[in-house]
């Protein structure tokens, strides 16, 4: 029985008096079955590790870089993410992939040095709504995760997957369980065919996950949590997912 995750993606939100509120609301309303995380910005790392030390919430980035250190102006390694005490961070997130050019191949990259410094990396795959129009959303998201299991060889049971339909992110649209589960399935059969640890791989889903929604996906066979983004902004609306998964 693989044990639910729900991971908070805050973007680029919050400033430090509303993250402190946010994290304190979140801290009372739980403990929760499932295991929560949230993936804040990461010049807030510090306050949030501080906050939520000892308390059972996990927490982690949104980005990495590919490389360990040096000449990267603007960049954050994952050595500095673990100084922070980051259990997972987001790579191939849709919005990197669409505004940073994220390649799958750097994606892959990223997932390997998080892994490096043992922070599991969350890796977010995903069709837009042409290429699901298209009928093309077996072949994209096959091809996302196939940069990271050949890069990741026998490490790749170490991730975590997250589906997230482009279409479905900060749009109301919700996938329906079903739609989530067919894609959950074949990405399993995937890794499946790459390491015999498939079965107890975490593969989340993501877009437009609420409160009212949560149940329904979650439910699912091969959805193993969610990855929330607006959602994860309201405390109460988030715990009612954090509950969903229990
Ligand atoms: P959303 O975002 O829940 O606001 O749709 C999800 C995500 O981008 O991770």
């Amino acid at each position: 029985m693989r044990r639910k995750l729900v991971v908070g993606n805050w973007k680029m939100n919050g400033n430090r008096a509303a993250n402190a509120e946010l994290l304190a609301a979140l801290k009372a309303a739980g403990p929760w079955a499932a295991e929560v995380a949230v993936c804040v910005p990461s010049p807030y790392l510090g306050d949030v590790a501080l906050s939520l030390q000892g308390d059972g919430i996990g927490w982690g980035a949104q980005d990495c870089s590919a490389f360990e250190s040096g000449a990267y102006t603007g960049e954050v390694s994952a050595l500095m993410l673990a100084e922070f005490g980051c259990r997972y961070v987001l790579v191939g997130h849709s919005e990197r992939r669409a505004y940073h050019a994220e390649s799958d191949q750097l994606v892959a990259d990223k997932a390997k040095t998080a892994l490096a410094h043992r922070i599991t990396p969350i890796v977010c795959v995903g069709e837009t709504l042409a290429e699901r129009e298209a009928g093309h959303t077996d072949a994209v998201v096959k091809r996302q995760l196939s940069a990271v299991i050949h890069t990741l060889a026998h490490c790749i049971s170490q991730i975590v997957v997250a589906y997230e339909p482009v279409w479905a992110i900060g749009t109301g649209k919700t996938a329906t369980p079903e739609q989530a589960q067919a894609v959950h399935a074949l990405l399993r059969a995937q890794l499946g065919a790459a390491t015999a640890h498939a079965g107890e791989m975490k593969i989340l889903y993501g877009g437009s996950a609420k409160a009212d929604n949560a149940a329904a996906l979650f439910a699912q066979p091969d959805i193993d949590g969610g990855l929330v983004g607006g959602a994860s902004l309201k405390a109460a609306e988030f715990a009612a997912i954090c509950r969903a998964a229990g």
